[in-house]
């Protein structure tokens, strides 16, 4: 072994775990062969497999024979992928001028518009909801902001606190950049109605505030275009905005990377220039996508019947998930929990918020090797009928025991 001089790295301290993705880490050493995770947001199916979607395979069988080259990938990504999920997001017959780049997943749109903010509005400041997914406090913070929590759950409702929301962001100066998840809120499953979506389209026109909408969930609450309702609302009456998309889920592609950043822009001009601005991010950050998840998504939104086919594989996980929600609230109380938790089938998208205390979910995780972020959100998406008994008798044993 070669010994080292004094270490330039001496200095460094161990970073935290990540408060999701750490948690996966942990359940993967993890030897108990009665563990389960609830952690991060990924669809299982009944057998507890994270399936490769039949309209995907498909879609990769053929791309395997056409596919000709390994050559670079223009640094915005595949012009039809860009026009596809453009459509899937805004609907066929918008006229809206939009740049749409393919990034690397949901979280790298996210980072590539929060840089390009950061340098055309360096002295905003960015707010989140109070919760929000747990990435995106220290995304926005790495891109250079200030970061600040708009009030949103209510947790003696378990609903959404509207009026403290709407009277912040109401407070805020212009240019504020507010982000906001577009349906399927991460972590609450807790959405504004459509009402509320028109009341704070007034509420960003009037403060002339810059939304940034998370859009990872799309078909997971009702279908695609109501699904688009939060986002088109605002497109329709005329904001610039920013939507980060994500195909993680939607079309189970999470280890390929496949997002993209859409800016919705004034003019023609104007998104030749915006679009000239965010080349040069990507570029100067890791130079172009990666083509293969990308050509698979782009192939299915192309071919009509094979769209039909993913809009109904996206369907059945959606069903899942709801008869989920059912069976874990139905067995709660079978296992004698006497909480109320009815309020899990009112949420939407794959969590849970589940109102269990941090001492509850540490537990959880000593006692049982059951894995839940610190936040008490279950993934319901990884329920299922072999699992779904231990998780509500050890629910049923550490409340009883609180
Ligand atoms: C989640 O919220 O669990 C997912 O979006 C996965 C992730 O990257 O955190």
């Amino acid at each position: 072994m070669i010994t080292m001089q004094a270490s330039t790295f001496a200095q460094i301290e161990l970073a935290p775990p990540d408060p999701i993705i750490g948690l996966t880490e942990a359940f993967n050493n993890d030897a108990n062969p009665k563990k389960v995770s609830l952690a991060a947001g990924v669809y299982q199916d009944g057998a507890g497999k994270v399936p490769i979607l039949k309209v995907v395979r498909e879609a990769q069988e053929q791309l395997l024979e056409k596919e000709e080259t390994k050559n670079y990938m223009p640094i915005d990504g595949i012009p039809a992928f860009n026009q596809q999920v453009q459509a899937l997001l805004l609907g066929l017959d918008s006229t809206a001028r939009a740049v749409t780049v393919q990034a690397l997943g949901g979280t790298g749109a996210l980072k590539v518009g929060a840089d390009f903010l950061k340098r055309f509005f360096s002295s905003s400041q960015v707010w989140i909801s109070d919760p929000s997914w747990e990435n995106h406090r220290q995304l926005f913070e790495a891109a250079g902001f200030t970061v600040n929590s708009y009030p949103y759950y209510d947790p003696e409702t378990h609903g959404l606190d509207f009026t403290s929301m709407l009277n912040t962001l109401k407070s805020l100066p212009p240019s504020s950049i507010v982000l906001l998840h577009a349906c399927c809120h991460n972590p609450t499953g807790v959405d504004p109605s459509r009402e509320e979506w028109t009341r704070l389209v007034d509420i960003f026109q009037t403060g002339g505030l810059i939304p940034f909408f998370d859009l990872a969930y799309q078909g997971f609450d009702e279908g695609i275009d109501a699904d688009a309702f939060a986002v088109r609302a605002f497109v329709e009456a005329g904001i610039p905005c920013l939507i980060a998309q994500s195909f993680s889920k939607s079309f189970a592609l999470y280890r390929e990377r496949v997002g993209a950043l859409t800016i919705v822009t004034a003019s023609e001009e104007e998104a030749k220039r915006v679009r000239s601005q965010i080349k040069r991010i990507i570029r100067t950050n890791y130079s172009s996508p990666a083509s293969h998840g990308a050509h698979l998504v782009a192939s299915v939104l192309a071919d009509p019947a094979m769209r039909a086919r993913w809009e109904g594989e996206l369907a059945e996980m959606r069903e899942r998930i709801l008869q989920m929600r059912k069976l874990f609230v139905r067995r709660l109380r079978e296992k004698g929990v006497e909480r109320d938790f009815s309020f899990i089938e009112r949420q939407r998208g794959m969590f849970s918020y589940s109102g269990l205390s941090r001492e509850t979910v540490d537990r959880l995780r000593s006692q049982y090797s059951i894995y839940i972020v610190g936040s008490g959100r279950i993934c319901v998406a990884s329920l299922n009928e072999k699992n779904i008994d231990y998780l509500c008798e050890a629910i049923a044993d550490v409340e009883e025991r609180a």
